[in-house]
């Protein structure tokens, strides 16, 4: 028989229940749990989070076998005491950039002089990445990983990018692939210096012989659909390459100015478009319908004095909303989901059960993920335990570190 384990004192539980699941087997929202919140708290948050006061869980195996409350808890072969801690879902990173080689400290503080941000600034990272062994990237994410993990985040997403030829690309990927299943080939990041003179030829090899090496260790394909990277065509050409492998589409669009990329997801009803900075009424329109999850960044814009985007107009808009890291040596180099969501809070309009939605749930939908992102039956036990009695504080106590430990599947990877 598979070994239980009663997570139990628990003040405040997310579980991201959906909202119209009923009482009984996890329906807490709408059965009296959510009711009894003290004077100021944010009953439309709770709702949207699913939040079960004193509660208890209790997890088998590697997934979530029982949620509710704590006096009515079964019996299990282990008991853990959160101490009326809050318990959350793992954070689920839908955006990262971890294998390179390198930092680039010294252009972010020329920018923090006054020099813009320009995409041209990966070619850099490029240079270092090609330069460095498969043990050196490994080691390299590896700790990346490690310090994500020490911050509450339990899936995370991340690309290459940095490699820009046939070998780097793939090797990159299998470097990433040693860490999680959610990679992503991103050949379409910047054209590099050898192709200069030939951005079609560039989009050819990326198309041919860098997908076809790169495909066996991907899972989603990626493009930088801006001025400077590549136009709608181009990302279109990539994106159709790539489904030709299986790979699913996702995109980087609108981060330094409005541009076709936005739309361009929603017309081919990608999982994901992200960064949407710089949204026009109609690119705002198009996400609403196609369903297409905003990945929001806000690393980037602490990291780049760009505007933050509005994810308030999203969310009133109706558009899903994801937060991720974006973590990456050049326009965000954090791989912190609780400074991302203290930034949301304070800066995008979000509250901070919104704030915590999206990097849980919405990083979730961002991968099409049913499995992690919440903490229902059947759900993996990727969680988190705050050193505070409510997710508010992750906003509220903003550089704090308040993880105190995380489950990976049913296990503790924090502090082990
Ligand atoms: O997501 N936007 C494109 N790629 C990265 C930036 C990479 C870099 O500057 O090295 C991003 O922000
Ligand atoms: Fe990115």
């Amino acid at each position: 028989m598979t070994a239980t384990t009663l997570i139990t004192n628990i003040g405040e539980l997310v579980t991201n229940a959906p909202e119209r699941e009923g009482p009984g087997q996890d329906g807490f929202v709408g059965d009296g749990f959510v009711g009894d919140h003290p004077a100021g708290d944010d009953p439309a948050g709770d709702r949207l989070l699913g939040i079960v006061r004193d509660a208890a869980l209790v997890v088998e195996g590697s997934r979530v076998a029982w949620v509710g409350r704590a006096a009515e808890a079964p019996a299990a072969d282990e008991v853990v005491d959160a101490g009326g801690r809050a318990v959350l879902p793992g954070f689920v990173d839908s955006h990262s950039h971890l294998v390179f080689a390198g930092d680039r400290a010294r252009e972010f503080a020329a920018r923090m002089a006054g020099e813009p941000y320009a995409a041209g600034g990966i070619r850099s990272t490029v240079a270092a990445t090609r330069a460095a062994t498969d043990e050196q990237l490994t080691a390299h994410v590896a700790r990346l990983v490690q310090e994500m993990v020490r911050q509450g985040t339990t899936t995370v997403e991340t690309k290459s990018g940095y490699g820009l030829t046939v070998h780097d690309e793939a090797r990159s990927l299998a470097v990433a692939r040693q860490f999680t299943e959610e990679t992503t080939f991103l050949g379409a990041h910047v054209v590099p210096h050898e192709y200069a003179d030939d951005p079609a030829g560039y989009v050819d090899l990326v198309t041919g012989p860098m997908l076809e090496a790169a495909a066996p260790y991907a899972r989603w394909v990626d493009a930088f659909c801006e001025e400077g990277a590549f136009d709608a065509d181009q990302a279109r050409a990539v994106l159709a390459a790539g489904a030709a492998y299986g790979l699913r589409g996702r995109l980087h669009a609108s981060q330094l100015g409005p541009g076709p990329g936005v739309r361009l997801a929603a017309e081919l009803g990608l999982a994901a478009v992200d960064h949407c900075t710089y949204l026009t009424d109609a690119d705002v329109d198009a996400l609403r319908e196609s369903g297409t999850t905003a990945t929001l960044l806000p690393g980037v814009e602490f990291s780049t004095r760009h505007p933050y985007p509005d994810a308030r107009r999203l969310i009133d808009a109706g558009v899903h909303v994801a937060l991720a890291s974006d973590c990456n040596p050049g326009s965000s180099f954090t791989s912190s989901l609780p400074l991302c969501i203290a930034l949301a809070v304070r800066e995008m309009g979000m509250t901070p059960a919104e704030a915590v939605h999206a990097a849980t749930y919405g990083g979730a939908r961002a991968l099409l993920r049913d499995d992690v992102g919440r903490l229902t039956v059947g759900a993996r036990a990727d969680l988190l335990l705050l050193d505070a009695p409510s997710h508010v504080h992750l906003a509220y106590r903003p550089g704090v570190p308040l993880v105190v430990g995380t489950w990976i599947g049913g296990r503790p990877a924090w502090p082990v």
